[in-house]
């Protein structure tokens, strides 16, 4: 393995043979317009880059020509349409145009848990690969992005060659993503590091060519992208473990915050506290209800069957352990709302009827409109059959929920959820639920109760302006 610093020089000193013809601008693919590809393309596209978006679903693809972004991400919508304007960024459903189009392919396809069992889906990654495989006429490099098992690459790479036609010289590298919604754009255009998972010195210069643009940016503004050049096992474990990590970090704080609720102590004081050393770091300690989106849940699971098959199960059994403590914070509110509304939790659940509860949020985490394993939302759901009147208001992912849960009623501002609510509970950490006046939102409140699922409220403030609050691994004030 070998670090790499390349912002000031990217390719030639590693250059030991020649790119094929494109380079070192070559023409680029995002296979799988999701989260994941459409910001690949629109961000690669802004880095001057001729980019073409495939994806199979029609519907998708023709808004996305339209300059329609069907997702939420903050500053994806101007890139979009700035660069479809500019003619370097296109979107298809062929196959073949892509093979045509393209000297270097993303594979940008979601790789969910499968219906039967913990493992990652791969069939996406396989019609893509072999959808694209088939159309080539020329060499081309297919890059891994998607999050996958290890062993992945190496059996792209056979499928690809199997499927390629005969004398196409056909190879595969793996580099994954590390972008976080909400600041996905960002996080392309300025990456903290990039993992070149090959297996030959054409791949790894293929790829320095097809980032050279952002090697550039980050030299402009004074900055380094380190480059870790890796086999392809490694490039593919990197995601997981840190994936694996973060999830980890994350439930260790909402284990500390089981120990603060059973002994009376402040889990934010803890964290504050043990954030300041460096070791440890502040970041990711933030203990609520815990972590949702549409990777870590997945990845962790995933992880966990693939080290299991290849005989390192007990490697990570604590991982079951963090999928647990994370699944016990969501019951947490739940129990808390019992406590609050004072009704007993009989053998088949609590019984809310006749009250009126509040639900603040239902996206995963804020900025986003991804309900996907959302903590939020299996809150709201879980408060649903409670017999409850559930009023759910989030400013972007209403539509999104509704899909999941349409049986409650969907408010379209935060006064119209609270408005006569026994209960409120504030679920993903919006900045409007942030900054609400708790004087103002009491006056519309039936009664002034409140759960911070998220610890994101001032709860010096809500308690002054009469609210019985309660906070994730907090004392009762
Ligand atoms: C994550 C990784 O951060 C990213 O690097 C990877 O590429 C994809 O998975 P994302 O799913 O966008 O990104 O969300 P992230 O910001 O990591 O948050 C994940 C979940 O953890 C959210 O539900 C969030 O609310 C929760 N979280 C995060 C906490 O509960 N506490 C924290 O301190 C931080």
């Amino acid at each position: 393995m070998t670090v790499q610093y390349p912002s000031t020089s990217p390719v030639q000193p590693h250059a030991t043979s020649t790119p094929p013809s494109g380079a070192p601008r070559p023409r680029l693919t995002f296979l799988g317009c999701g989260y994941l590809g459409s910001t690949y393309a629109a961000c690669f596209a802004e880095l001057g880059y001729e980019v073409l978006g495939m994806d199979v679903d029609a519907e998708r693809v023709a808004k996305l020509a339209a300059g329609q972004n069907p997702i939420h991400e903050p500053g994806l919508d101007e890139l979009l349409k700035h660069n479809l304007a500019s003619g370097r960024l296109r979107f298809t459903t062929s196959y073949a145009e892509a093979a045509e189009f393209g000297d270097v392919h993303f594979i940008c396809v979601g790789t969910p848990q499968r219906p039967d069992g913990m493992a990652a889906d791969l069939s996406y990654i396989e019609s893509s690969v072999t959808g694209l495989a088939a159309h080539l006429t020329r060499p081309a490099l297919i890059v891994g992005k998607s999050t996958v098992p290890v062993g992945t690459a190496n059996w792209v790479e056979e499928l690809a060659c199997k499927h390629a036609p005969d004398g196409v010289d056909v190879q595969v590298a793996w580099s994954p993503e590390f972008l976080r919604e909400g600041f996905a754009c960002e996080d392309v255009l300025r990456p903290d590091r990039i993992v070149f998972g090959v297996k030959s010195d054409w791949a790894r210069q293929l790829l320095y060519a097809a980032h050279k643009a952002l090697f550039e940016l980050a030299a402009t503004e004074d900055r380094e992208v380190p480059v870790v050049v890796t086999d392809f096992a490694t490039a593919e474990l990197v995601k997981v473990a840190a994936n694996a990590f973060l999830a980890t970090k994350i439930s260790f704080i909402n284990a500390m915050a089981e120990v603060c609720e059973a002994a009376g102590a402040d889990v934010t004081l803890l964290a504050k506290s043990i954030g300041y050393d460096s070791r440890i770091g502040n970041k990711f300690l933030r203990a609520g209800i815990g972590f949702g989106g549409g990777c870590l849940p997945k990845d962790i699971r995933a992880f966990q069957a693939r080290a299991q098959e290849i005989g390192a199960g007990e490697a990570l059994r604590f991982l079951h352990e963090v999928d647990l403590v994370n699944q016990r914070r969501r019951n947490r509110v739940l129990q808390m709302a019992a406590e609050l509304l004072n009704r007993p939790i009989g053998p088949a659940g609590p019984d809310f009827s006749g009250t009126k509860i509040a639900v603040l949020g239902a996206a995963f985490k804020p900025n986003t409109d991804d309900v996907r394993d959302s903590p939020g939302l299996a809150v709201a759901k879980a408060l649903a059959k409670t017999s409850a009147e559930i009023v759910i208001y989030d400013p972007e992912a209403a539509e999104k929920a509704r899909q999941e849960l349409p049986d409650v009623a969907y408010a379209t501002s935060l006064t119209e959820a609270v408005d006569g609510a026994d209960l409120t509970c504030v679920v993903t950490a919006w900045d409007e639920f942030r900054r609400a006046d708790p004087h103002a939102v009491g006056e519309l409140a039936k009664a002034r109760r409140i759960i911070d699922g998220m610890n994101c409220l001032d709860h010096a403030a809500w308690i002054a302006a009469g609210w019985d609050y309660r906070g994730m691994g907090r004392p009762i004030l």
